[in-house]
């Protein structure tokens, strides 16, 4: 008896011994396996959080930025044609920094547009979209304790990518003068002084993003000549993120900092495809820039991602070869699609302030945002716990209205993010169909108030 008792106890002993062993183990591997402290603070994304609501509600979605609508033919069919084409290359590998034919076309239209000579195989670098360029440029140029300055509000992507990489964000905010009627984006203006406060022996670079998401603020010559003068000033890198380049609305024009004297040699400028041709889902972006400048990003490349799709890139070469060919006409797609936009943007512009918001009219980009505190009263924003005004608000209106917009202080630091509460980003490269449906689901909300 006893010794069946002193079996069935150590074994019982050993059984414990080992669950507690299995728990030291699992606590170990799970510590092992946490996300690394360079990571942390980075988890939360817009982005997944919103696609997740929309599937959710099913609202109408004027929240991401893509259009609804067929991107051009030439593009489509080019890439159509190329996977099957007689060259079964297009469809393999192909140079690592950049596919040459696309390389050559870029450099030829940058080369026209900056007046001066662009070496493609060195000045130009292929990307997964902008956002890629984003991240070999700023995992390219950042020593731990390096301070990069961002204006808010900011494409939420810059200040994760800085913070991983040991960077250290420094924040000036875009604030709205005061005005007695409409509100244009060039309303929305940096403080001067604030600006040079910021620049010092840290300061690696400051990431400028015109025309802006999502204000659509098209920074003006004074601005740029501001900027680039601090930057000479204090020996650092201007990072210029002109994705939307083409999408500027008459009258105003794109200025290009890199063409500013002296600006070139410190100026890293982004583009994208997704945006030029109206096709974000092919996500092929590139940096242009001096070649010492782009090593960096040649390094991030090559050990990351190495050579983008080949059949995507030989299509956008075809692409930007065609509007070079039509480059300064009204059919080029460069300046068509913001023909094409411009009554979507007053159209938005004219509904949300019939429902009682005040909007930004933007002077470039395809976001528009709008004031909606006037409309405090007609939502339930108890119903909501995030802690931003703006999170409750469009949560509200994307569950109980159907209209899905995007939280702005989602661009801002948390320090800042009081700044973008009052505000909500709307989408408008729409079909106008969708643009109509969202007018008549606000209005008739409106109407039932
Ligand atoms: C300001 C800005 N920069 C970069 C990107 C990323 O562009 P891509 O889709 O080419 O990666 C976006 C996309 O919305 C953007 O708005």
């Amino acid at each position: 008896m006893f010794t069946r008792i002193s079996v069935f106890a150590t074994s019982k002993i050993s059984n414990s011994l080992s669950t507690l062993r299995n728990i030291q183990n699992c606590s170990a591997v799970m510590s092992k396996f946490d996300l690394p402290d360079r990571l942390k603070n980075n988890e939360y994304s817009v982005w997944v959080e919103y696609i997740q609501l929309a599937l959710k509600y099913k609202p109408l979605n004027l929240g991401q930025g893509f259009p609804d609508f067929h991107a051009p033919e030439n593009v489509t069919k080019a890439l159509a044609s190329i996977t099957t084409s007689d060259n079964p290359l297009l469809n393999q590998y192909t140079r690592g920094f950049g596919h040459p034919r696309l390389v050559n076309v870029i450099g030829k239209l940058y080369s026209k547009l900056l007046n001066r000579t662009l070496d493609p195989n060195n000045e130009v670098l292929v990307t997964i979209g902008a956002y890629e360029a984003l991240y070999a440029t700023l995992q390219g140029h950042t020593n731990t304790g390096d301070e990069w300055i961002i204006i808010e509000p900011f494409f939420d992507c810059y200040v994760p990518m800085v913070k991983s990489v040991g960077g250290v964000p420094r924040f000036i905010a875009l604030k709205p003068k005061s005005t007695n009627g409409s509100l244009s984006s060039a309303d929305w203006v940096f403080d001067k002084q604030e600006l040079e406060s910021l620049f010092n022996e840290k300061t690696k670079g400051i990431i400028v993003n015109t025309p802006h998401n999502p204000v659509g603020k098209v920074f003006t010559l004074d601005e740029l000549q501001f900027i680039a003068n601090l930057a000479k000033k204090w020996n650092t890198l201007v990072v210029s993120d002109e994705v939307y380049e083409w999408l500027v609305y008459e009258p105003y024009k794109h200025i290009r900092i890199a063409t500013l004297p002296d600006m070139y040699e410190r100026t890293i400028t982004i583009g994208s495809a997704g945006k030029t041709f109206s096709v974000t889902g092919w996500k092929i972006g590139w940096a242009y820039g001096p070649e010492n400048l782009l090593y960096n990003l040649k390094i991030v490349h090559q050990n990351s991602v190495y050579t983008c799709n080949t059949p995507i890139q030989e299509a956008v070469a075809v692409g930007f070869e065609q509007e070079l060919e039509r480059f300064g006409q009204p059919d080029c797609y460069f300046v068509s699609l913001a023909k094409e936009l411009l009554p979507k943007r007053d159209y938005m512009a004219k509904f949300l302030s019939d429902v009682g918001m005040s909007p930004t009219i933007p002077e470039g980009g395809y976001f528009m945002i709008a004031n909606w505190s006037a409309l405090q009263n007609k939502v339930r924003l108890d119903e909501e716990t995030d802690e931003n005004r703006d999170y409750r608000f469009t949560k509200w209106m994307t569950k109980n209205v159907g209209v899905q917009g995007i939280p702005p202080s989602a661009f801002y630091s948390s320090e800042h993010k009081h700044l973008g509460e009052d505000n909500v980003r709307y989408c408008f490269i729409k079909k106008d169909e969708n643009l109509k449906k969202a007018a008549e689901i606000l209005m008739k909300w409106k109407s039932q108030q």
